[in-house]
């Protein structure tokens, strides 16, 4: 199956991702987690992508689809994927479709996390992640269970995104509105797009995605 979801920054994409990964089974691909990735390992891809991706620009649909095309082909995805940011523009949104038509697949359901935009704010400004498995966190709403370890593999060590901060959370957010927004009727229009209320809790909305996500498997 493939699998979207689709939402602003800071919606919860990630959180239930990998929460869907475990459940399903799926593959979780995160086109932010590739370039992140890109950067730090200092590619050609990654040296481009790092000042857009500072300044809370989209980076080139070339490069995107770049990436994305490649780690899609590698042996695990043939499990099913669960695309995390990605598509976020029409033209990925296009590219994607023939990519999976060679393989004689198709996007399965796009599902739209519906969030208010002071609410993102806050759910980026107090994100930090391990930094040895990636499990996410949240100063108020998602704490260790023991105050600065990690629940998943015991590390001590949390890191921020260089991208979390006030200013490039407004030109994320205008990027989401202008360029990712119109992908909802692109998903309404080919029959697949579902909508979810994401403005609750971590687990209510995981309920709700898990029976989406059955459904349409
Ligand atoms: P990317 O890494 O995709 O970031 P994003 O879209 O801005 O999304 P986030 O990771 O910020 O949010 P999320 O929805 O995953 O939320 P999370 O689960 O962490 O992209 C980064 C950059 O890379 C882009 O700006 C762009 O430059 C580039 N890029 C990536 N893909 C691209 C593409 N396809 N094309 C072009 N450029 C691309 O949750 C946020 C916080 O809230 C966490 O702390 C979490 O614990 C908490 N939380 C989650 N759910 C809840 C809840 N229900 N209640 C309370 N707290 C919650
Ligand atoms: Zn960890």
């Amino acid at each position: 199956a493939v699998l979207i979801l689709l939402g602003p920054p800071g919606a919860g994409k990630g959180t239930q991702a990998r929460m869907l990964e475990q459940k399903f089974g799926l593959v979780q691909l995160s086109t932010g987690d590739l370039l992140r990735a890109a950067v730090a390992a200092g590619t050609e891809a990654g040296k481009a992508a790092k000042a857009v991706m500072e300044a809370g620009d989209l980076v080139s649909d070339d490069i995107v689809i770049a990436i994305l095309r490649d780690r899609i082909a590698e042996p695990d995805c043939a499990r099913g994927v669960i695309l995390d940011g990605f598509p976020r523009t029409t033209v990925q949104a296009e590219a994607l479709d023939k990519l999976l038509a060679e393989n004689g697949q198709k996007v399965n359901a796009a599902i739209s996390l519906e969030v208010e935009d002071a609410e993102m704010v806050t759910r980026i400004s107090g994100r930090y992640t391990c930094a040895m498995c990636g499990e996410g966190y949240h100063d108020q709403y998602k704490q260790p269970k023991l105050d600065g370890v990690c629940d998943k593999c015991g590390s001590t060590e949390f890191s921020r995104r260089a991208d979390d901060n006030a200013e490039t959370v407004a030109s994320r957010l205008e990027a989401y509105h202008e360029q990712t927004a119109p992908l909802i009727d692109y998903y309404k229009d080919r029959g697949v797009l579902r909508k979810l209320d994401a403005m609750g809790q971590i687990d209510q909305i995981a309920h709700g995605l898990e029976s989406i996500v059955g459904d349409a498997m």
